[in-house]
């Protein structure tokens, strides 16, 4: 099943090469023009330039080979050589129907060679509360998720839990300053205490404060040091303590994920390349890579000649390499965050052996993936271009900055959920929507228009842009907004239900008005709006389709009555595009991670 923009790509493909053109420049796009035409194709311009033609005689010609293709109404010739296509209504018809018959797919092709991926996405850290940064990774990283296993891949979404990194010692030291792991410090094989020391609330307290107090004193930061390496060398006590850390931390991460409607297939952490790292190390002597470097062992990876301006401590300015050195053994003989993902590469090339990885990580992280994917095509553990890191810009807050509570803190995942949940209460009240719906059935679409809200505000944004957060506009009914996506979802499920209780049944699609050749043409472009969010790996292009949609619905709606339609074979063709508008729709929301109630 293909649509009808790369169907008539192909045809005018054909007409161009008849007339000896490479078949490459006639590309089809939307039309410019959309009261005269569906589609346009500008290649006789650029294919007259190349054959030193005219381009309005070439495109005459290959308008006339396309003028008895069926499922063209008329090929016309504009300007200095546009080729102007309108499509027939039959196909129109027929491609709709195609659409509307394809449940759960609503029209979209699959990848020809499925491959498998893993998305690196999320990253929450043990003990260290979520922030906006790690909500953004999380909304695009399950959108890009669902977007490649809808096109057919085989897809691993890995939380790359924090659990391995310079945090852990330090939450040791301050826990056993507290006297709360007398149980764990004792030297030995154990047994160590079966019930965890701490809460999920002592963690979160007890990690900023020794961060900070890491900075301040150095006996301290010196303590923290020794048993992260301690910890990595395999000292039984702290191994204990810090597998409670780590499950106290994951039961409360799960739990908020889940309220987001992020999943994992993958609870993988920084520690699970551990196992690897021995042998990741020696392969990296004996190939020459690991050297020495003041005391630490590092990777190069800038190429002769590329260095950059560095300012040293003392003033002075040198050249240096840049991506610098990919530290891999710090001083103190600890492996560092760009040791754990070079070694978790390498554990996932065994476990899965992927074709491409996908690092959805925010763009302040660029420098640190440089260099890991480098070290990692050096040492030949992934093939040059199958590791991609997908940065995005800061949430910021009306100041222009990265986003922070009227306290000045980061604000926490939870507290921004509750906040959002609050809001959408809000507006249902206002908009008087869910009045007469019982109580826990309100809740649950306060809590999808929230989830919405927040999810479509990021993801109708380049992945690479900044925005700015404003909860109000994000949760308005109007406007590109997800609660306006919801309600018009709701509202053709609402006018499916009483055509259902009419007894009117959906029929054979016939497209005859302006607004429902509209909507059959929005229909036909999901396809490859979903193709191009997966070439580019940017959910926005689904999330402005879904919007487009809900738009071309709302004026077909308004200009072709349904239920009152003129006979009962227009209403039926009527009924039968709003349910594939609504499939649509739900599908396109669902790869942004978006559910839609049943009413409101
Ligand atoms: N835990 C990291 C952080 O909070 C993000 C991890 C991203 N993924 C990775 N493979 N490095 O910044």
């Amino acid at each position: 099943m293909t649509d009808l923009r790369t169907v008539l790509g192909e045809a005018v493909g054909a007409a161009f090469a008849a007339e000896g053109v490479d078949a490459a420049l006639a590309k089809v796009t939307p039309s410019d023009r959309p009261d005269l035409a569906d589609f346009q194709s500008n290649g006789a311009l650029a294919a007259a330039r190349a054959l030193k033609a005219n381009p309005r005689d070439l495109a005459t010609r290959v308008a006339e080979r396309l003028t008895n293709d069926p499922r063209l109404s008329s090929v016309e010739v504009a300007g200095p050589g546009f080729i102007n296509l309108k499509l027939a209504d039959g196909a129109l018809s027929a491609r709709a129907a195609e659409v509307a018959i394809d449940a759960g797919h609503a029209g979209a092709a699959l990848v020809a060679s499925p491959r498998k991926v893993v998305i690196d996405f999320a990253g929450p850290n043990v003990a260290k509360p979520m922030h906006v940064g790690h909500l953004r990774s999380s909304i695009i990283g399950e959108s890009l998720k669902r977007i490649f296993r809808f096109r057919g891949d085989t897809v691993w979404g890995d939380a790359h839990f924090g659990d391995w990194g310079f945090q852990m010692g330090l939450l040791i030291v301050a826990v056993g300053d507290e006297g709360k792991a007398d149980g764990f410090l004792i030297e030995g094989d154990g047994p160590f205490p079966a019930e965890s020391p701490v809460t999920l609330e002592d963690l979160e307290r007890l990690y900023p404060a020794a961060a900070a107090m890491a900075k301040e004193d150095a006996g301290f930061r010196d303590r923290a040091r020794k048993a992260t390496a301690e910890l990595q060398a395999g000292r039984p006590g702290y191994r204990a303590l810090w597998a409670h850390f780590v499950a106290v931390s994951r039961t409360a991460l799960e739990r908020e994920f889940g309220a987001l409607g992020v999943t994992f297939d993958l609870w993988n952490g920084e520690s699970d390349a551990d196992p690897v790292m021995a042998e990741m190390i020696a392969h990296l002597e004996a190939t020459g890579l690991l050297v020495e470097d003041d005391g630490a062992r590092v990777v190069h990876v800038a190429r002769p000649g590329e260095t950059r301006k560095r300012k040293l401590a003392d003033g002075s300015v040198i050249e240096a390499p840049s991506p610098p050195p990919l530290l891999v053994i710090s001083s103190e003989g600890s492996a560092m965050y760009g040791t754990t993902d070079l070694a978790t590469i390498l554990d996932r090339r065994k476990a899965i052996d992927p074709d491409l990885i996908l690092y959805v990580v925010d763009e302040r992280q660029a420098e640190h993936f440089e260099q890991v994917f480098r070290a990692a095509y050096l040492a030949g553990y992934a093939a040059e271009g199958s590791l991609d890191h997908l940065g995005f810009g800061t949430m910021n807050g009306p100041d222009g900055k990265p986003f922070k509570t009227r306290a000045g803190g980061v604000l926490k995942l939870h507290d921004l959920i509750t906040m959002a949940v609050d809001k959408a209460r809000e507006r249902l009240h206002e908009a008087h929507l869910g009045e007469d719906l019982i109580e826990a059935e309100f809740e649950d679409i306060a809590h999808k228009v929230a989830v919405a809200a927040l999810k479509f505000a990021d993801l109708s944004n380049s992945r690479t842009t900044s925005y700015v957060f404003d909860l109000d506009r994000f949760m308005s009914f109007e406007g590109k907004t997800g609660p306006y996506l919801l309600y018009q979802a709701v509202r053709i499920k609402s006018l499916l239900r009483k055509a259902a209780d009419q007894g009117a049944t959906p029929g054979p699609i016939v497209i005859a008005e302006p607004a429902e050749r509209d909507l059959a043409l929005t229909l036909d472009a999901f396809s490859q709006a979903v193709a191009e969010a997966y070439d580019k790996r940017m959910p926005h292009v689904i999330a402005e389709h879904a919007y487009r949609l809900a738009q071309s619905f709302s004026k077909f709606y308004a200009a072709c009555p349904v239920l009152v339609a003129p006979d009962a074979a227009t209403r039926g063709s009527r009924l039968t595009l709003s349910k594939a508008a609504l499939d649509q729709l739900e599908t396109a929301l669902r790869l942004l991670g978006i559910d839609t109630p049943e009413r409101m």
